[in-house]
């Protein structure tokens, strides 16, 4: 079988993190305290993280979805404005998103290989792997899987295609992605029922005036078709209800057809390149369970205040040792307590982006009890928060993340 070779290409091989436990977070309180979640969210490198992982969870995992850097040789920032006018990008508030430059393409190879390497240990038997791509980069990816997984492995290599404007003038526009799915084994879960798509109104009416239409085959048109292996969904761009300003977002209906696909309720799914957390908000909205992990700081937050606005699933944040999330101190006086509520100073509110509260504070590991983040649409958030259960003598603490990113920690009372 031919293999892709390069000069700095060498076997892969884990290296494993430390992962500190940083917090737990209960969406709106729920299953606050008692619940120990599986779920995780991950702040490292994940090459580390997944090796960390690999003793726990080698052979674990139900259903992996990787959409890493496309060796595309940008740097994608993201908007942590709201509202802005796309048409004047000059005018949009931006942050570090995450680069995609390389130096060559041995060194894309470097970073991908040993990455879809332990992805392969980590999938269960019957899991499977979607790797997400574009021109640049899949016909590598194609040979490193099939060297991986087996050339017979290939389940599908799905066409996702898409409108959206370009500068393009000496080519076609490239309007498409490729995902490229490969199984562990022949064993391998699919629901077909979970993702059939109604027929097309042109052929239900075709098989309506002459039942002969389809050479004799009449397909069972209330159950609705397979869908072909090319998809048209929009881009987030274009979809502002779920726009949150990370860079590459993918659209969560992308994702539900492959969640629905290849994975069951109960089961595991893992995203380690999560961006904005597309992929275990749709997870758990869809009762499986989820890890996600990122090297972005950016998308672990955008990821968290996903999914405290869209799901109500408690989980885990950790991160590798030598990322500890920094935090300044802050003076206890900035909150004070109403009656079973807690209200901010009012002059942090315009600049705060997310705050949550730790309504039994021990000095180790953070469980958010209560969380606020800043609505998409350009709304304040709320200074107020309402407690699940009441302080009592308890000492307390809060952590605020501005726009900007720094993050404060308060404990109250100090
Ligand atoms: C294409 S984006 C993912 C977008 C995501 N699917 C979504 O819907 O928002 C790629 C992500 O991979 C992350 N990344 C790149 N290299 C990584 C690494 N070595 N470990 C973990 N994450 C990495 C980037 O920070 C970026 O957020």
């Amino acid at each position: 079988m031919p293999h892709l070779t390069w000069d700095s290409k060498i076997p892969p091989k884990p290296v494993a993190a430390e992962l500190k436990l940083d917090s737990i977070i209960y969406p709106g309180g729920n299953g606050y305290p008692g619940t120990d979640p599986e779920n995780q969210l991950i702040l490292g490198d994940n090459l580390a993280v997944m090796s960390a992982l690999l003793p726990d969870y080698e052979g674990q995992i139900d259903l992996i979805y990787a959409d890493p850097p496309f060796f595309t040789n940008k740097r994608y920032p993201v908007r942590v404005g709201r509202d802005e006018d796309s048409r004047r990008p000059q005018e949009w508030e931006l942050a570090d998103g995450y680069p995609d430059h390389w130096p060559n393409v041995e060194a894309y190879l470097d970073m991908l290989y040993p990455r879809l390497a332990i992805m392969h240990r980590l999938l269960a038997t019957h899991g499977t792997l979607y790797l997400h791509l574009d021109w640049h980069a899949d016909h590598y990816a194609r040979l490193l899987l099939d060297e991986i997984f087996g050339p017979d492995r290939l389940l599908n290599e799905i066409i996702w295609v898409y409108h959206g404007p370009s500068p393009i003038r000496s080519a076609f526009n490239r309007k498409h992605d490729t995902i490229l799915a490969y199984t562990k084994s022949k064993e391998y879960t699919f629901n077909v029922d979970a993702v059939r798509e109604p027929y097309n109104p042109k052929t239900i009416k075709t098989f309506a005036s002459s039942p002969k239409a389809g050479f004799g085959k009449v397909p069972d048109l209330e159950r609705g078709k397979v869908p072909e292996d090319w998809w048209y969904f929009p881009v987030v761009a274009r979809l502002h209800n779920e726009r949150t300003g990370y860079p590459t977002q993918k659209p969560q209906a992308l994702l539900e057809r492959i969640i629905l696909a290849s994975s069951n309720p109960g089961d595991l799914v893992a995203d380690f390149f999560c961006g904005a957390g597309t992929t275990s908000l749709v997870a758990s909205q869809h009762q499986r369970r989820f890890i996600a992990n990122d090297l972005s700081w950016r998308a672990v937050h955008t990821s968290r205040t996903r999914h405290i606005a869209g799901s109500d699933t408690p989980f885990k944040m950790l991160n590798e040792i030598n990322l500890r999330p920094e935090r300044l101190s802050g003076g206890s006086n900035v909150v004070k307590l109403v009656g079973s509520q807690l209200e901010i100073e009012p002059d942090l509110v315009d600049n705060l982006d997310y705050w949550e509260v730790d309504l039994d504070w021990g000095g180790e590991v953070f469980r958010s009890a209560a969380q606020a983040a800043r609505p998409r649409k350009k709304e304040p958030i709320s200074g107020e928060l309402a407690l699940p259960e009441p302080i009592g003598e308890k000492q307390i603490a809060v952590r605020l993340v501005n726009i900007d990113g720094i993050q404060t920690q308060i404990v109250y009372p100090g």
